[in-house]
């Protein structure tokens, strides 16, 4: 441990860097609810960045403005502008024609883009992702957008027809289910809110967002943007206590999706609080310790770079982030001698600065919890392998690789979501197998070999314990047309740019007998245009 007000150099001697990146404390003491931005008179949440600043001898952590605290009534408030604009599925919204919705969302991309400089700079000094991580983030959300806006477009091609079976005429088409409380984790605050907001809006619900509890500022350059392209109600924020504003919003009853990116415990509290639980539906994305297997035949080269990025990208706070190493006895040496110079050469700094991996961790409390799994596995006898590994300097935590692991130590078992990595040694392949089998976690794996008849072995055990196998590939979520999902604790229901569309509307159908009356009746409706859903128009 280095001393708290030792100068190691790492954190700024003064605020001058702030300055260039366009930093000036915010206070946001207004909110977005029913369509309108509201001043906020009420108490404020002070938020601090994982950054600090060395002056006079000791370290401070910046200061980097408030957002309100609601009540839970102030919160009910807000849920309320939510419902207000559902109506009970009759609100603008929710029966506006898909090309128009399509209209609102593109409008809205427009005016995003505009604000990434901004959101940029609170990504760096709100969670202490690296520029270019923080930069891929905010692209990467952008592309999700209109990706969105072409599956849109697809289904509602697909969804255009009418069908005749056993008599019956029927349109089918996906229509949306009601409010939705959107929540998102702090390692995406920015991604993984619109991953489940933008499907849910764009299908015709609306939505009462919280932020994450790191990334929360963020939000605020595009809240003219939510209130400019949408109607009055569709996008509304809450700000506050979980335990308090959430609680209240779940336990109204008014709530018919739960979107929630977290921890399986913090689910399944939230859940709990519905009154009436077959009304919910829920679309979350949970816990995971996705292994790495390192096969005897695996080319080390690659296994190396691919299990660096895949453990200490993003200091190990992504859900997909490999969080455990099994290496064959026959290629250990070799691996961790590599595994480790890599780690060694990863450089440590401010988010803003240059080629810089190792940055500082936004939970209070976190490199505490770190320290404790380390120390719980020295005390076993474990021990660590690189330079600098187990060292600690406020709000960094430097990659500590352990070794070797087992399974009397927490490491095997907790999820860290942080820059610490277990490597367990094997012989006998069943080992990490059946690590897998007995996880509670079910994400991915990622297989490490050049050997097809291994590879392929394990391909077929492992793909029905979790929901994606790599080979020679770390895990990760995207592209994200791809599904992402997870077994037993690690998920419910897939996300990918069409699965979320699919997760946050349900299948209505419009049918009718085959008569001459209903004939005309279905003729005259769709010819003259007479309503949203029923309808032969599709968009190109
Ligand atoms: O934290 C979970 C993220 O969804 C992981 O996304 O694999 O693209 O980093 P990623």
């Amino acid at each position: 441990m280095i001393e708290s007000n030792q100068n190691t150099g790492l954190f700024p001697k003064s605020t001058e860097i702030l300055g260039t990146l366009g930093f000036s404390p915010l206070e946001q003491n207004y909110f977005l609810s029913g369509g309108k931005i509201h001043v906020w008179n009420g108490p404020m949440h002070d938020i601090h960045s994982p950054v600090y600043i060395f002056q006079e001898d000791k370290h401070q952590k910046i200061r980097l403005g408030s957002v309100p605290i609601f009540s839970a009534s102030q919160a009910i408030d807000v849920l309320q502008d939510a419902v207000n604009a559902w109506d009970l599925g009759r609100g603008e919204w929710p029966v506006m024609r898909v090309k128009d919705r399509i209209k609102a969302v593109e409008h809205f991309l427009e005016l995003y883009k505009k604000q990434r400089e901004k959101v940029v700079k609170w990504l760096m000094l709100e969670i202490g992702k690296n520029r270019s991580e923080s930069e891929q983030e905010f692209d990467r959300t952008s592309d999700y957008i209109s990706d969105t806006i072409n599956s849109v477009k697809q289904l509602d091609r697909d969804t255009s027809n009418l069908e005749l079976n056993s008599g019956i005429y029927a349109q089918i088409r996906r229509g949306p289910l009601g409010v939705v409380l959107c929540m998102a984790p702090y390692n995406y605050p920015l991604n993984e809110s619109f991953a489940t907001l933008l499907p849910a809006i764009i299908m015709g619900n609306t939505v009462v967002f919280k932020p994450a509890k790191h990334g929360i500022l963020l939000m605020e350059p595009l809240l003219e943007a939510f209130r400019e392209a949408f109607p009055p109600g569709v996008v509304n924020i809450v700000y506050g206590d979980g335990k308090e504003v959430v609680k209240a919003i779940m336990e109204s009853g008014k709530i018919d999706v739960l979107a929630f990116i977290g921890s399986s415990q913090t689910a399944n509290q939230i859940k709990k609080l519905h009154p009436r639980p077959n009304r919910l539906r829920s679309v979350l994305g949970l816990d995971a310790k996705n292994p790495a297997i390192i096969l005897a035949d695996a080319d080390l080269d690659v296994a190396v770079s691919e299990c660096i990025i895949g453990t200490l990208a993003f200091n190990g706070q992504r859900c997909t982030a490999l969080k455990i190493l099994f290496v064959h006895e026959d290629v250990l040496h070799d691996f961790m001698q590599r595994f480790c110079l890599k780690v060694e050469q990863l450089k440590a700094g401010m988010p803003w600065d240059e080629n810089v991996t190792v940055t500082p961790l936004p939970e209070t409390g976190k490199p505490e919890y770190l320290s404790g799994l380390v120390n719980d596995a020295l005390n076993k006898g474990a021990a660590v392998q690189n330079e600098g590994g187990g060292l600690q300097h406020l709000s960094f935590v430097f990659p500590t690789v352990l070794y070797p692991v087992d399974k009397s130590m927490r490491i095997y078992h907790e999820e860290q979501f942080g820059p610490i990595v277990p490597i367990v040694p094997f012989n006998n392949i069943n080992d990490p197998v059946h690590y897998v089998t007995e996880s509670n976690f079910g994400q991915q794996v990622s297989i490490f070999s050049n050997n097809a008849t291994q590879i392929a072995e394990l391909i077929d055990p492992l793909v029905n314990q979790v929901c994606r196998v790599n080979i020679n590939t770390k895990c990760q979520r995207g592209p994200d047309s791809y599904p992402f999902n997870g077994r037993k604790d690690s998920a419910e229901g897939t996300l990918s740019v069409s699965d979320a569309l699919r997760v946050f509307s349900i299948r209505t159908m419009v049918a009718t007998r085959n008569n001459e009356g209903n004939r005309e009746i279905f003729t005259k409706i769709l010819e003259d245009r007479m309503s949203n859903f029923l309808s032969d128009q599709f968009l190109l």
